[in-house]
């Protein structure tokens, strides 16, 4: 049974449409993150024998990737609030035969996390949807020993994000007029302003906070692989959602065109522009 979660919107959310696009697209999405896990795993430093939390794990990719390295004397903790997702990432877990990760289906802002447990929290794109990220966060804490390490990487503005960025300027003249979307509301751009970012880190009680600007490449076999993503998740699919049949095809054919003009037969040619977070619990 799923814990009871402060964020009902959210967990709908991720359990519905987007958690099963995010399952059916888990090697799209491992392969156009490649260099995003790459980047956050390095800062994230994780050491044979610690115990992490991933929070926000979704299919498991980076979860995995810590069990490996942790070892059988280290141990690692996925939580999220997406029953699809989750069930995923243990499959992938138990496929792997790593003993040593443990699944929590639970909102990261209550659940009850064991006391100065985690040498490292970590999370790649899970902590931007929190409706109190300060209660979030300082409940994150409360798993963490003392100096433990927080590392993440979040959504600098949409603008930033050429990724996100280009397609979306390519849909928007076949698309109905958007209303204004809160910037600071619950959502992956929700972290874009360092500042809010910053005191929301001080407020839960974290030290020596660090958060630096940082570009990185898009990956992925080809057009199709960012095509796949671009259209699905992300930003794009919530502009599409009132466009009728007609526009939303104008739209995916800008899309498409937009992404093979900018995207090399590498695969390559995009970035994201990312805030890379870390602090001290
Ligand atoms: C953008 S996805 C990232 C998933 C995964 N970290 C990855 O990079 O593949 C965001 C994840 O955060 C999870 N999530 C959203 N709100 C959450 C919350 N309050 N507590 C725990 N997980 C949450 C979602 O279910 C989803 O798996």
């Amino acid at each position: 049974m799923p814990e009871p979660t402060p964020n009902p919107r959210g967990a709908e959310f991720w359990n519905n449409t987007m958690g099963h696009t995010w399952v059916s697209q888990q090697a799209v999405i491992s392969d156009v993150f490649t260099s995003v896990t790459r980047v956050s795993l390095d800062a994230a430093a994780v050491e044979p024998g610690e115990h992490v939390i991933d929070v926000g794990c979704g299919t498991g990719d980076t979860l995995l990737a810590f069990a490996k390295v942790v070892g059988p004397s280290g141990a690692v903790l996925g939580v999220d609030v997406s029953v699809p997702m989750l069930d995923f990432a243990k499959h992938r877990a138990a496929e792997a035969t790593l003993g040593n990760a443990a699944f929590a289906l639970a909102d990261a802002t209550s659940y009850a996390f064991e006391p100065r447990w985690a040498d490292l929290v970590y999370s790649r794109f899970g902590v931007m949807f929190f409706d109190d990220p300060v209660r979030a966060f300082t409940n994150i804490r409360s798993g963490m020993k003392a100096g433990g390490r927080l590392v993440f990487v979040c959504f600098r503005t949409m603008p930033e994000s050429p990724w996100f960025g280009v397609p979306i300027e390519a849909a928007r003249p076949h698309l109905p007029p958007q209303l204004p979307v809160d910037p600071l509301a619950p959502g992956m751009f929700s972290f874009a302003r360092e500042e809010r970012l910053r005191g929301i880190l001080a407020g839960a009680g974290f030290r020596e906070i660090e958060i630096k600007a940082t570009d990185v490449p898009i990956d992925g076999k080809d057009t199709a692989t960012s095509m796949a993503f671009i259209t699905q998740a992300g930003p794009l699919p919530a502009l599409l959602e009132n466009a009728s049949d007609e526009q939303r095809m104008r739209a995916t054919e800008a899309v498409r065109n937009a992404l093979a003009a900018n995207i090399g037969p590498d695969g390559r040619g995009l970035h994201v522009g990312l805030w890379l977070v870390s602090a001290l619990a």
